[in-house]
């Protein structure tokens, strides 16, 4: 029996992860052996009981094999001390379910290659994969706080990486290429940080194990530029905490749409975290217009690492491929003129689709 800890939190998060839930469905119609169970988390779990993490969604969630995550914050929650926000939430349940490795795929889907916003000549056939560290860096580094110093108030943080946690995501990486092109690209900044001078000595001595993957580094500012000039030079881009978090945004908008892109967080126990890389979304909230693509894509994800069964990933991303062949568009996806669906009407389409797919 697979168990799933589904997290809808906060904006558009229900609306998506119910459409999530409809595709899951029908592999349990099939006979798939699942279970859900839904937690608070999040603002939605603020409201309810003053924590975005409360105590029994973090034990669901180490009972599950995998945790499906809608989106998390709203305006509403950025006047509460920042303990109690939404993001806080999200940064303790990676960090306590030591969730280091950040899967962020960035594929531009041939029917939507006309939607990114550079000439689709730059980006058809795109497919990059960012491998994220997400538990450590400046996300996590002490000290840090607000002080005041002669005077005046002085905010610091501290970026730090141990030569341990580099290396484990470091083979992550260099596995994902074997899979892959076999090209890795390390991000850092070495010609100014000394935690990313020992990023970069690290990823260097794990690439010893890995002779079949040929291994570049490049500086940070200069990936920001390659991934607008040439994104497809990249295969998988391996960065730390907060490059990644930049990065992966830069790199959804080559894809046509935020709303397109999945991604899973990963512990050595093959445990897994599957979220929309698209935040919650409050201004469309509620109105039925989200595209809940990203989240189905997520469940894809979830099948393929968390419980071996990349057959069904295979089937739900094929899914999601004819859906949109069928010329079905959410708002976010549209060009200017065509006729748009709902969250609701994509959700049922891919659902159909998977049935049909199976028939
Ligand atoms: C992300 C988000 C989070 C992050 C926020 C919501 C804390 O931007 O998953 O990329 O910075 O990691
Ligand atoms: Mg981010």
């Amino acid at each position: 029996m697979i168990r799933i800890a589904v997290l809808a939190g906060d904006g558009i998060g229900p609306e998506i992860v119910n459409e999530a839930l409809k595709v899951l469905d029908v592999l349990r119609s099939e006979g798939l052996e699942v279970q859900t169970e839904a937690a608070p988390v999040g603002g939605a779990a603020v409201d309810l009981t003053g924590d975005p993490l409360p105590e029994a969604t973090l034990a669901l969630c180490r009972a599950s094999h995998a945790i499906l995550f809608g989106a998390i914050g709203g305006p509403q929650y950025d006047v509460l001390p920042r303990e109690q926000r939404p993001e806080r939430g999200l940064l303790r349940l990676r960090k306590q379910l030591d969730l280091f490795a950040n899967l962020r795929p960035a594929q531009v889907f041939p029917q939507l290659a006309a939607a990114s916003a550079l000439k689709a000549e730059v980006v058809a056939g795109l497919d990059i994969l960012i491998i994220r560290e997400l538990t450590g860096d400046i996300y996590f580094g002490e000290p840090r706080g607000i002080r005041i110093d002669h005077g005046e108030r002085v905010g610091f943080n501290t970026m730090i990486y141990s030569e341990s946690e580099i290396r484990r995501v470091a083979h992550v990486g260099f596995q994902s290429a074997m899979r892959r092109n076999r090209r890795l690209c390390s991000i850092d900044k070495m010609n100014v940080l000394e935690s990313t001078q020992l990023w970069r000595d690290v990823v260097t001595e794990v690439h010893a194990e890995y002779p079949d993957v040929a291994l570049s580094h490049m500086l940070v500012d200069n990936a920001a530029m390659q991934l607008v000039r040439n994104p497809r030079q990249f295969d998988v881009m391996l960065t730390g905490n907060i490059f990644g978090d930049i990065l992966s945004d830069e790199a959804s908008m080559l894809t046509g749409s935020i709303g397109m892109l999945p991604s899973a967080s990963l512990n050595s126990a093959g445990q897994g975290m599957y979220e929309p890389i698209h935040g919650s979304a409050p201004d469309i909230a509620g109105k039925g217009i989200a595209n809940p693509l990203a989240q189905i894509l997520s469940l894809a994800m979830l099948f393929r690492h968390s419980v071996d069964r990349a057959d069904l990933a295979a089937r739900i991303e094929t899914a999601v491929e004819r859906t949109l062949e069928a010329g079905l568009r959410t708002a976010d996806i549209a060009l200017p003129g065509e006729a748009v669906v709902s969250t609701s009407q994509m959700g049922d389409a891919v659902a159909r689709a998977l049935v049909q797919g199976h028939a």
